[in-house]
This record gives C-alpha cells, sequence and structure tokens, in this order.
C-alpha cells in the first residue's frame, strides 16, 4: 500500500494544501488562515455560473469568487457600479450548486453596503441565508472598516479589498494604479492594517506597487490576494474569462491568458452552422426512427 510509505507530515501537507490537497470538504477561513502560516500560496478565481464553477472546483480551485466583475463579464454593463444584490444573490446560489470543495466568497455589490454597517449586515446575511455563500467581499480599507467589523461579529467572514476598488470608477475616471508615492502607499498600508483589525480574514490588492505589496504581504498576518498586485502576495486572483481568453479587446497588463477559449468557442459555433446549412447535421446517428 503506497500510502504506508508516506511519512506523517508529508501525508499531513498534501491533505490540507489549498490546492492539490487531498481533503474533499468544502475549504473554509480557517484552512485560509493555515496556509498563511504555512506560507503557501493559493489561486483564486471568479466564477458567474454553476457549470463553469464545476469545471474550476475539479480542477482543484479552492477559492471561487462571485465578483461583482459579473457586470461587464456575464450582463453585459459597462462597469461593476449596476449590478444588483438580486443579480449577485441568484448568481452566487448558482455557483455554490455547482461546488463541493471551494469556498465561495460573495461580493457585495455597489450601494449594498455604504450607507453604514446595518445595511451591510442586511446584505450579507441575505447572500449567505440566500445564496449559502462561505464569505463576503467588500470594497474600501479604513472607510469601510465598521461594516466589516460588525459582520465578522455577526459571524460572516469578510474578505477586504483595497488598492484599485472598481466600484469607484466614476471617482477615479478609469482604473489607474494605486498607491503610488509616499503618502498614497501609507494610506495603503493603514487600510490594510484597518482592514486586519477589523477582522477580515484575507484583503484583496488590487492595482498596486509590487514592492507596496509585498510590505503588506510581510506586514499582515492574514493573505493578501493579489490581482495586478506582483508576485509576493500569499494569492492571486483573476477574471476568469480573461484568464481562459474568453473576454474580448484588450485586456490589462496583468492578465495571462491561459487558453483562447473565445475562439474555440466560436469555431465550434461555425462548425455547427455549417453543418446545419450543408445539411451535415443531424447525421444518421442523431436521428431518431
Ligand atoms: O469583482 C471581481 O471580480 C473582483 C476581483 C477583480 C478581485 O473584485
Amino acid at each position: 500500500m503506497t500510502h504506508a510509505l508516506k511519512t506523517p507530515d508529508s501525508s499531513r501537507k498534501s491533505d490540507k494544501a489549498l490546492y492539490g490537497g487531498t481533503s474533499s470538504r468544502r475549504i473554509t477561513v480557517r484552512d485560509i488562515a493555515a496556509a498563511k502560516e504555512r506560507g503557501e500560496k493559493w489561486p483564486m478565481l471568479t466564477a458567474y455560473d454553476a457549470m463553469t464553477a464545476s469545471v474550476f472546483d475539479e480542477a482543484g480551485i479552492p477559492v471561487m469568487l462571485v465578483g461583482d466583475s459579473m457586470g461587464n463579464c456575464h450582463l453585459g454593463y459597462e462597469s461593476t457600479v449596476p449590478v444588483t444584490m438580486d443579480e449577485m444573490t441568484l448568481l452566487s446560489a448558482a455557483v455554490v450548486r455547482g461546488t463541493k470543495r471551494a469556498l465561495i466568497v460573495g461580493d457585495l455589490p455597489f450601494g449594498s453596503y455604504q450607507e453604514g454597517p446595518v445595511q451591510a449586515l442586511r446584505s450579507a446575511t441575505r447572500l449567505v441565508k440566500e445564496a449559502g455563500v462561505g464569505a463576503v467581499k467588500l470594497e474600501g480599507g479604513e472607510r469601510s472598516a465598521h461594516q466589516i467589523e460588525l459582520l465578522v461579529q455577526a459571524g460572516i467572514p469578510v474578505m477586504a479589498h483595497i488598492g484599485l476598488t472598481p466600484q469607484s470608477v466614476n471617482a477615479y475616471g478609469g482604473y489607474p494604479v494605486q498607491g503610488r508615492g509616499e503618502e498614497a502607499a501609507q494610506q495603503l498600508l493603514r487600510d490594510a492594517k484597518a482592514v486586519q483589525d477589523a477582522g477580515a480574514f484575507a484583503v484583496v490588492l488590487e492595482l498596486v506597487p509590487a514592492e507596496l505589496a509585498a510590505e503588506v504581504t510581510r506586514i499582515l498576518h492574514i493573505p493578501t490576494v493579489g490581482i495586478g498586485a506582483g508576485v509576493e502576495c500569499d494569492a492571486q486572483v483573476l477574471v476568469w474569462t480573461d484568464m481562459a481568453g474568453m473576454t474580448a479587446g484588450r485586456l490589462p497588463r496583468f492578465v495571462k491568458q491561459y487558453a483562447k477559449l473565445r475562439d474555440v468557442l466560436a469555431d465550434a459555433a461555425k462548425g455547427f452552422a455549417e453543418d446545419v446549412v450543408n445539411g451535415a447535421y443531424p447525421a444518421e446517428e442523431h436521428s431518431f426512427h
């Protein structure tokens, strides 16, 4: 029996690893904290539907974010700003149903938590109860600390999101890199400490210089999840449609494409269309008599 040859240490490590681990139970925020202690890096992808989520779950992706990027990637909006709680709840529930192992994090959309902690608790409770997510994410550092505190007190794990916060696109006038210059870097460090002190279990760092993200990662005891924030972060997240080459048009510089799914899907659609117009589909084996 091969497992008899393993040392206790190596079997324990492979069982616990977030990516590549052998445990099939659903991952929790305690597993995320333990990974930081072990110095283990982990991947996170967005997901917006049950079928795609099931593919990522089978591929071993340990954490999935039902991001409000669904606005641009799934619902045809220009930005994340129009996404509603109804849309977020519906799609989060689908992703939860499509997965067995991944920790599912539901994003709180713009306007669902900015009024204050009580509004945040109402919105987060809905995602936990109606969609079944294991955690929620919200944008903002110091400015969102009170919201994070109340959610954590209520037993809802919170992933924070600082640096570039896309829900503020109208205030930024675009998607600029954050944390450049001494004052902005100090603010980012204050934001990072504020969300950790408020009880967040992890923090997304979006579009910040790699050196600053590395410093935040060293200082914090909660994991940092980078997107356009360099290689030193504890985890990395990408929007799945960017990662798999489904998104049309120009991509941000930090994206690496691991497939050309848009071309694959277009070829499949054209193949089907040609077979239909040529009478090659359905063939005998697809027909009933
Ligand atoms: O909504 C989203 O997909 C996100 C990630 C980019 C972190 O917030």
